[in-house]
């Protein structure tokens, strides 16, 4: 199991989930309000989020975010899959 933490404007909420999940997935799971236009399907960024702690238990960028154009600690909610705590701010649209 691990811990992503979700930060949303000052608020941060707390998701325990077993690994392999997607940051959207897991979002969706404990509630927290995540935008996903594409239906998850890494076409339009609107899950967006930013890595703040943990970026090293999360899957590597897949083909999908690099053509995106991804940077740094940007990543796409509905691709990256966690495996580990991680702590990342949902990007509003
Ligand atoms: S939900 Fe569209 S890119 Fe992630």
């Amino acid at each position: 199991m691990s811990n992503v933490t979700f930060i949303l404007k000052d608020q941060r909420k707390i998701v325990a989930t077993a690994d392999g999940r997607t940051l959207l997935q897991i979002a969706l799971d404990g509630g927290v309000p995540i935008e996903h236009a594409c239906g998850g399907n890494g076409f339009c960024t609107t899950c967006l989020c930013k890595v703040k702690e943990g970026a090293e238990h999360l899957s590597p960028k897949n083909d999908r975010e690099e053509m995106m154009g991804l940077e740094g600690e940007d990543r796409l909610g509905c691709q990256a899959q966690v495996r580990g705590d991680v702590t990342v701010e949902v990007v509003e649209m």
